[in-house]
């Protein structure tokens, strides 16, 4: 059985007072919640908000590949350890569009994480055009592949699989619960035959892409789609905190 999962992402968003508010109202909604809760806020934010979670796990957003050295303005999978983070996003479209990351170097990230005990949130998903063109399976499947590469099965076990479309992050158009549903299957499938039926049915899968109040529900309630990764409507506790009670069902 896996369990439900609700992270946030919250992007270049927040001060240092916002950010340690949010952390703790993020807290007392999350009391008692059946889903999971990720919190992923701005990297020279986590100390503090860290501090100020409690029942919540903390991940970052980006993590460079490499364990130590001369990176001017990177930080390693260890050092997010040590500042209390048990997870990492890596694969996000935006990292992927803005600063040209390829499979190669995601797969390099994703396995740094686990190499430092962290757990991984891989997002993979198609721009709209690919979409158009029929190539939605494919492009998504294929970077599922190349984010997976010389993974280990029982290293998978500590991945979750984000599936965001491009077309419908911060755009207000969300996938269809149908269309999420059919993604979400053929990630899994994928993922029985990279590895077995176990690993398949035991990773979650995350729908991510314009997640709000009034689509989490239907979304959830899909039989492949594990939770969200929610960036806009993380920003508030109140929109958050509806998103999470969705996914207990
Ligand atoms: P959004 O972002 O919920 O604002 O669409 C999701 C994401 O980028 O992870």
């Amino acid at each position: 059985m896996r369990r439900s999962m609700v992270a946030a992402n919250w992007k270049m968003h927040c001060d240092r007072a916002t950010a340690s508010a949010l952390a703790s109202e993020v807290s007392a909604l999350a009391r008692g919640a059946a889903a999971e809760v990720v919190v992923c806020p701005p990297l020279v934010y986590l100390a503090d908000v860290r501090g100020a979670l409690s029942g919540v796990a903390l991940g970052a957003q980006n993590v460079h590949d490499q364990p130590k050295g001369a990176f001017t303005g990177e930080v390693s999978a260890a050092m997010l350890a040590d500042v209390g983070c048990s997870w990492v996003i890596v694969g996000h479209s935006e990292r992927r569009a803005q600063w040209g990351e390829d499979d190669a170097l995601i797969n390099r990230k994703l396995r740094a994480a686990l190499e430092a005990g962290l757990q991984v949130m891989l997002c993979v998903g198609e721009r709209l055009e690919e979409r158009d063109a029929g190539r939605a399976r494919e492009v998504a499947c294929a970077q599922l592949a190349g984010g997976l590469q010389l993974v280990s099965a029982d290293q998978a076990a500590r991945v979750v699989i984000a599936y965001e479309p491009v077309w419908a992050i911060g755009t207000g158009r969300t996938a269809t619960p149908e269309q999420a549903q059919e993604m979400h299957a053929a990630l899994r499938a994928a993922l029985a035959d990279r590895y077995d039926a176990g690993v398949a049915e035991g990773t979650r899968i995350l729908y991510g892409g314009s997640v709000k109040p009034g689509n989490a529900a239907e979304l959830f309630g899909q039989p492949d789609v594990d939770g969200g990764l929610v960036g806009g409507a993380s920003l508030q506790a109140e929109s958050f905190g509806q998103i999470v009670a969705a996914a207990a069902h």
